[in-house]
């Protein structure tokens, strides 16, 4: 699948006669010794001494090394390799769920080890690791819910705050917890933060004047190419421009940043087609078009990560992934569409938005760097030097711009009660702080004094999802629907179900058309839950039922692995787990008791405004509520595109609002109403 097959006329051959097939055939132990060779080539090697030496000498060391220096695969093993986990284990964390589980098994291949036993990783409803684990690479969500139940996160000698520069809210929570672990266990505990930013100082002057170590890495010259003039679709300029490089440029794989998951799939398709298209052309090699995202299995993204076939050019396309936390070799050209998609807290809309955003200047500057790793390079920009002009210098911290209710409610599971107070490296605003511990009383996780109730506060802090659909979900246990509220909220936490494949359009939407509810999306997800799981357990007859409703086999695995895993929460939580059987009304209702800030009434103009905002929403087309006229709905999460959309809907009774969220109501009617 994605490669052209030009097959070189005999005699023709151009390069240097390669070892036939030379990755295939390779015995363990070749493996390893390639491995073992590739490692003392990287630029952390001939820095490990020092860096074990200045680690056994400092609580905290700050270290700086470029992208691709080696850090993250190699930086844990020389400490467990020095012997510094001993009596415990290393942490490392990374914020992208797709990065601990690639380098996790990156570093498990390297010390010959299964995945699971010595080294391990940890995600969200993942867990690969055992009581042999020594290095744990884990997302810092997760570090973040293990410091709940051991605060003093004893179990680790060693914790490595990986992709620092990154500065993704639980990083930045992570700073100021781990900052009290090192007060606490001076003498047995190590923390390690490490950043492919050149500049320190913002962590050195945090953790009072902390040693910082700098990796010499080595950077090719790099080429950047802006566009004479702005692209209308930078999907369409992106395809364009990769198969330009390939019919143009010297041998040498492509990387192409794009935004997300449906962006690349649409790429690689017409990638594919429009290349098969191109002119024959005995010299041109044959193409290889590999996706990497989140949610891409794992056993796909590592195919990235194989090296190049002899006479093949790999076409990459990534997420902002590639920026900085995996690294794949052989990329001589990037293609950067200047774009990221990104969550962001709208405090005037009261909702996390999902959108896509230009990149700052510091991420261009990044994604071009990634052309130069190996030799010379050259980097494409889909947009004019005048718009890169008016990018901004860096990106935003996260902590910044999000919403901060599960992280306020973590600090106070913590004991952290004073939030306000928290020693943020850089405090996100008040007003947004404020807002969160506005929710959380509202939810009844905070009591009037800002304290973690009994139980609910406690309960909300241990699930793993959003308080909102945590709040869903206790609801349910009180309202007899607990097995449907387990589905619904398992289905909205995975990837997209509805497939809709180019071509076969109508077919597919036909298919989707039974789980149609018209009460709304949930109940709409909730059929599809029910339909997949009543097909027998047997993959391949899940698959085929998944092939004939077009529905993403992958996001249903996904989806019924979540919904094990808050199974077992709500049994140790001792919800009952009882069924309403056919009739929504309870699961409605337990939707509102947690969505009631998402609740939006229909105006006289058939739009909907947000009761708490009073912000105009529509619904988005994909809902089954679009173009209905329910009254009154609560929903998911808001998108931005043309316009405000509400997405994942469901219809409900007005009335039902300040019945069951009723200190919440009675405040906001005096703000807003209708
Ligand atoms: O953390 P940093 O960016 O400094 O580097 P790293 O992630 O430790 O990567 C070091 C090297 O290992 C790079 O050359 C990667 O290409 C390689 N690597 C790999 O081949 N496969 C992986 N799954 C992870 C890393
Ligand atoms: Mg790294």
């Amino acid at each position: 699948m994605g490669a052209t097959k030009n097959k070189r006329p005999a005699g023709l051959a151009k390069e240097p006669a390669a070892p036939a097939a030379p990755q295939e055939k390779e015995g363990r132990a070749a493996k390893r010794q390639r491995l073992d060779a590739e490692r003392r080539r990287l630029p952390a090697w001939s820095a490990r001494e020092k860096l074990v030496e200045l680690v056994k000498d400092n609580q905290v060391l700050v270290v700086i090394g470029e992208t691709g220096s080696g850090k993250t695969t190699q930086i844990p093993r020389y400490l467990h390799d020095a012997g510094l986990a001993q009596g415990g284990a290393i942490a490392c964390t990374q914020p992208r769920r797709v990065a601990a589980v690639t380098v996790a098994q990156r570093v498990a291949e390297e010390m010959g080890t299964e995945l699971g036993g010595k080294v391990g990783y940890s995600i969200r409803f993942d867990d690969k690791t055992s009581p042999q684990t020594r290095i744990k690479y884990l997302t810092d969500g997760m570090l973040l819910r293990e410091a709940l139940v051991d605060p003093k996160l004893k179990r680790y000698k060693v914790v490595v705050l990986d992709e620092a520069h990154e500065r993704t809210v639980a990083t930045d929570v992570l700073f100021g917890l781990l900052k009290g672990v090192c007060a606490a266990r001076p003498d047995d505990f190590r923390l390690l933060v490490m950043s492919a930013t050149l500049d320190a100082a913002a962590f050195t002057r945090y953790f009072n004047g902390a040693q910082a170590a700098y990796i010499q890495g080595r950077q090719f010259p790099v080429q950047v190419m802006y566009t004479s003039a702005p692209e209308d679709s930078y999907v369409d300029a992106a395809i364009t421009a990769a198969l330009q490089v390939h019919c143009d440029e010297r041998p040498g794989d492509i990387l192409v940043f794009l935004t997300g998951q449906e962006e690349i799939e649409a790429c690689e398709r017409l990638i594919s087609e429009r290349g098969a298209a191109l002119p024959p052309d005995p010299d041109r090699s044959a193409l290889l078009v590999l996706p990497i995202y989140a949610a891409l299995p794992p056993e796909q993204q590592l195919r990235v990560f194989e090296p190049t076939p002899p006479n093949t050019r790999k076409i990459i396309l990534s997420t902002n992934i590639a920026e900085t936390s995996i690294t794949i070799s052989g990329v001589r050209y990037v293609i950067d569409t200047g774009f990221v998609k990104s969550r962001s807290y709208s405090p005037r809309l009261g909702a996390d938005c999902l959108q896509v955003t230009p990149i700052s200047q510091a991420q261009a500057r990044q994604r071009s760097g990634r052309a130069g790793r190996e030799a010379p390079g050259k980097a494409f920009r889909l947009y004019t030097e005048a718009s890169f002009q008016q990018l901004p210098a860096s990106t935003l911290p996260e902590i910044q711009r999000t919403n901060l209710a599960s992280v306020v409610l973590q600090l106070k599971a913590l004991g952290i009660q004073d939030v306000l107070g928290f020693d943020f490296m850089d405090p996100p605003p008040r007003a947004a702080l404020l807002r969160s511990l506005e929710l959380l009383l509202a939810l009844g996780a905070l009591d009037t004094r800002g304290e973690l109730t009994k139980p609910t506060g406690e309960r909300l802090a241990r699930l793993p999802v959003e308080p909102m659909y945590g709040k869903v979900l206790l609801a349910s246990g009180e309202m007899g629907c607990a097995q449907e509220a387990l589905a619904v909220v398992a289905m909205v936490s995975t990837d997209v179900v509805f497939h809709l494949p180019r071509g076969k359009r109508e077919e597919a939407a036909e298919a989707h058309a039974r789980f149609r509810s018209r009460e709304g999306d949930h109940l709409t997800l909730l059929a599809v839950f029910r339909a997949y799981t009543d097909v027998s357990k047997k993959g391949h007859e899940r698959a085929s039922w998944c092939r004939a409703h077009f529905i993403n086999p992958r996001a249903m695995r996904k989806a019924v692995d979540i919904h094990a895993q808050l199974k077992e929460h709500l049994v140790a939580l001792g919800i009952p787990l009882q069924s309403c059987g056919e009739d929504s009304l309870p699961l409605r209702r337990a939707l509102v008791a947690g969505l009631f800030p998402h609740a939006a009434r229909r105006q006289m103009d058939g739009s909907y405004k947000v009761i708490a905002t009073g912000q105009a929403v529509a619904i988005h087309p994909s809902s089954v509520l679009c173009g209905k006229k329910a009254e009154c709905i609560v929903f998911n999460e808001l998108v931005r595109t043309s316009k405000q959309y509400a997405r994942d809907a469901v219809a409900i009774e007005a009335a039902w609002l300040p019945e069951l969220a009723p200190a919440y109501f009675a405040r906001q009617h005096a703000n807003a109403g209708r």
